[in-house]
């Protein structure tokens, strides 16, 4: 890692803050990180946050989550403070089920040969749970087969697709294992020519659904209650919207997965496909107001998640975050993954129905804007409580309030 950073550092003229800045791997030892990917030359450290409040499924969590990004920690917590009045979060989930395709080409005939598949689902199955006997051993493998036939650009292709009890593990590398394992067979019953043999991200048999009901008068009355109505309503409607609405989900659910060592490039792929899946872009979320006029909300999602294997065991962090969520289960992390998601919907609309986004996101973000504006230790939160007061949260500005506090020493 050493040599690595050095000749980079030469190459792209690092100045040596700019080099030990990347070489600090933070709460990763260097030999954690020079292992867990390549040509590894240091790390990149956010800060974690605690989001509080949570009450998931009629438990309190205390919620970990890493990103850049100011106001998210803050917003999911006063959304779960708003959601506690009546009860908090009801979670549920569909069990931690993965689907593993084996792709076929050149089937001679693909009806023929999707009846010879499943004709030797048994025995298909029983070589692909041979590959994981542990899992096996804990309820989870592979539980279904199916088949299908797809018309595409290069013809009709054959699909055996494997549905695996993953158990608490993410499930990719046991799902691609067993993929691999049982694709000779699938080749030799098809008579055609296997490719790929890979999982899918779009894990719509892994799902989780959260709902919560928000008094009207714990979050602002009836007009609150409309807008956010309205607000789900535009963002059924369009996509441009969409798109936003579901980020401000994503916001919530990768900042606890980056916290706790999860796939979040997985969570991610899953997430918008399943908002894709009917042919349009739909939201995760639903919102409407019940007959006592307060707000339900729910969300449903894939969350393909895992406690065993990947950064979730190798990332010292990410093991005492998920100490301090205290979930012992895959699942139960997904659930409360789930619930942070709806909160922060919940606090993005609420926000954007009533007084905009930005005075409180400029107010957490003004200390960012001091700092880029060369500000440190106390004048952070002098440059930044300047700018706020004058509601002019910009890089220029806090240059001359940071020049102007030095002068006047
Ligand atoms: C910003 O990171 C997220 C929001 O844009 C989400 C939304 O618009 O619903 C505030």
């Amino acid at each position: 890692m050493k040599e690595r950073i050095a000749l980079v550092k030469k190459l792209a003229g690092l100045t040596d803050e700019e080099s030990r800045a990347i070489a600090d791997t933070g709460g990763l030892p260097p030999d954690v990180a020079d292992r867990m990917i390549e040509n590894v030359i240091g790390g990149i450290t956010m800060p974690m946050g605690v989001a509080v409040n949570f009450r998931v499924n009629g438990k309190d969590y205390l919620v970990p989550m890493a990103l850049e990004e100011p106001s998210v920690v803050a917003a999911a917590s006063n959304a779960a403070k708003m959601a506690r009045v009546k009860g908090g979060f009801a979670v549920t989930n569909t069990g931690p089920l993965m689907i593993g395709q084996i792709q076929v080409v050149n089937v001679p005939n693909p009806e023929e040969a999707k009846k010879s598949v499943l004709a030797k689902k048994d025995e298909i199955m029983k070589k692909a749970n041979d590959q994981d006997p542990l899992l096996v051993s804990l309820g989870g493998g592979a539980k279904e087969l199916n088949v299908k036939v797809l018309s595409t650009l290069k013809g009709p292709m054959v699909v055996a697709e494997l549905v695996v009890n993953t158990g608490d593990a993410m499930g990719a590398n046991a799902v691609n294992t067993m993929a691999e394992a049982v694709a000779p067979m699938v080749e030799e019953l098809t008579g055609g020519k296997v490719f790929l043999r890979i999982i899918s991200n779009l894990a719509d048999r892994r799902l989780v659904r959260a709902s919560a009901t928000f008094e009207k008068h714990a979050i602002g009355g009836d007009e609150v209650v409309d807008g956010i109505v309205y607000a789900y309503a535009f963002a059924d409607a369009d996509p441009y919207r969409c798109a936003t609405h579901n980020k401000g989900i994503m916001n919530g659910v990768v900042a606890v997965g980056i916290a706790c060592g999860q796939d979040i490039r997985a969570l991610e792929a899953g997430a918008h496909s399943y908002a894709s899946r009917t042919g349009r872009y739909k939201p995760l979320t639903t919102w409407e107001k019940d007959n006592n006029g307060d707000l339900v909300g729910s969300l449903e999602m894939p969350m393909a998640v895992g406690l065993v294997g990947g950064a979730s065991r190798t990332h010292p962090a990410a093991k005492a975050a998920i100490k301090i969520l205290g979930v012992t289960k895959a699942i139960e992390l997904a659930e409360v993954m789930a619930a942070v998601g709806l909160a922060q919907n919940f606090g993005a609309l609420r926000a954007l129905a009533t007084e905009g986004i930005q005075r409180g996101h400029m107010r957490l973000h003004s200390r960012n804007v001091a700092v880029a504006a060369g500000a440190s230790g106390k004048y952070i939160d002098l440059v930044a409580q300047r700018m706020v007061g004058e509601r002019k949260v910009r890089m220029d500005r806090a240059k001359e309030i940071l020049n102007e506090l030095k002068e006047e020493e």
